[in-house]
């Protein structure tokens, strides 16, 4: 295993360039299993999750090559199986998502239950639901979900108790080669779903009312390969423009998409960063004083609880008290004990943490213990005084795309290195 080995207290100058978003790129690469021929993704980031679902997609028949930075192409059209196994599925619950494309094309999918995570049960009893209600047969059986349907899948209307990202994108693959026309109800609106959306269409489906919560498809009895470009990834955007908060510098980060974090750019400036933001940039400065901020984590258009625990970490050296309401997932805080030990002040109460300001951090050995905890150690770590080492750093492979190379690019001191 490696660690990441961290110097703290230098400012970050100059520019990052933002990768493609895992959490639109998983999906899309799903869709690709609707339908033979060549699919062609562009500005696919280069990510240990990306690495897994495509390996998964290989288990199934998929055949996919890279033919450019960024750039490939797929084709489900000699497919073999449709089982996706638990020892693929325990290492990425997105594994999940061939679950509605593989029942919609093959008519059957046995995919194992994902199993919880460190950050929550994170059942997919919305999944199965909704699946259940376009006249699929759902059993689980030893770990499994065992889904049936004889011909095609029927139009239904599927209301979601809770806007599931995942289960709407399931729900959307499912319900495109439907007979007849699906109405999702209470559907989650990110935009990477927006981003799925739009391959889908492109594939020749018919859908209407993306990024609302209420999705009408109108199934259609084929669908075609096609092309798109993955949107960039804004909890990356996030994560860095927060990094500069903490540490201080004048950052301009590239192929980003302002627009897809609201919440956030009205925290930070709150905060007191100095944001300028143009279509596909972000230049952010930090003034050395930062203000604290509350935080209640929603779905989007709200707070994303993506990312909580940076912001977390941002608010040690805040002037006040912040209150973090996570809203979202029940024990996503794992990342506080961590933080603790560089010399932060939080105390967890139930789904708040109480971040009180003012710290000065110095470095330690601390532990990642999930994708989005292990990047809010390394904000802590580039401002605290001393060397920080972060262990179990696979955690942030997942979903940071050369994290190390985009920091010490800036002025980072940062190493990776072998944890003995
Ligand atoms: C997606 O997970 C993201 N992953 C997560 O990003 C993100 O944190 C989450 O959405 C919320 O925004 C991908 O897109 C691959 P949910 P997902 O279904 O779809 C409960 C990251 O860091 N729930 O919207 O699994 C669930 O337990 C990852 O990149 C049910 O109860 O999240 C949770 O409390 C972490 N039953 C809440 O809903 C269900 O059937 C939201 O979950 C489904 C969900």
């Amino acid at each position: 295993m490696d660690k990441i080995v961290i110097e703290g207290g230098h400012e970050l100058h100059g520019h990052i360039r933002i990768s493609g978003a895992k959490n639109a790129a998983l999906p899309i690469i799903a869709a690709t299993l609707l339908t033979p021929g060549w699919h062609t993704l562009y500005n696919v980031p280069d990510l240990h999750d990306i690495r897994t679902i495509l390996s998964l997609l290989a288990t199934l028949g998929v055949v996919w090559e890279k033919i450019g930075p960024g750039t490939i192409r797929i084709n489900s059209a000699d497919l073999v199986s449709c089982e996706a196994s638990y020892e693929l599925v325990k290492t990425m619950r997105a594994s999940v998502l061939v679950l509605g494309p593989l029942l919609a094309r093959m008519g059957r999918a046995r995919v194992s239950l994902p199993g919880g995570c460190a950050i929550g049960a994170r059942p997919i009893n919305f999944h199965i639901q909704g699946l259940k209600k376009l006249g699929a047969d759902v059993v689980l059986e030893q770990g499994y979900v065992e889904a049936a349907v004889s011909g095609r899948l029927s139009g239904g209307t599927v209301y979601f108790d809770f806007p599931s990202v995942t289960g709407t994108e399931n729900m959307l693959m499912a319900a495109v080669l439907a007979r007849g026309t699906s109405t999702l109800k209470n559907v989650a609106c990110e935009p990477e779903i927006g981003n799925l959306i739009d391959m889908l269409i492109a594939m020749g489906a018919e859908i209407e009312g993306r990024d609302t919560d209420r999705l009408v498809v109108h199934g259609v009895e084929r669908l075609n390969p096609a092309e798109i470009t993955i949107i960039p990834d804004r909890i990356e955007t996030g994560t860095y423009l927060i990094a500069v908060g903490a540490v201080g510098g004048d950052v301009t980060l590239t192929d980003c998409e302002p627009v897809l974090l609201p919440a956030l750019t009205e925290k930070l400036r709150i905060a007191g960063l100095e944001l300028q933001e143009g279509d596909n940039f972000f230049r952010v400065r930090g003034r050395g004083s930062l203000a604290s901020v509350d935080i209640k984590t929603m779905v989007y258009p709200g707070f994303p609880t993506d990312l909580q625990a940076q912001i977390m970490a941002l608010m040690i050296f805040a002037d006040g008290t912040s209150f973090i309401n996570e809203t979202i997932f029940e024990n996503r805080f794992m990342h506080v004990a961590e933080l603790r030990r560089l010399g932060a002040d939080i105390k967890v109460d139930g789904a708040s943490a109480i971040v009180r300001g003012g710290s000065r951090l110095t470095g330690a050995k601390v532990m990642a213990t999930d994708l989005r905890a292990s990047a809010s150690l390394v904000i802590a770590g580039l401002a605290a005084q001393g060397v920080t080492e972060i262990s179990r750093i696979y955690h942030l492979d997942r979903g940071y795309e050369n994290l190390v190379e985009k920091l010490a690019g800036v002025g980072a001191v940062i190493r990776r290195e072998k944890d003995e």
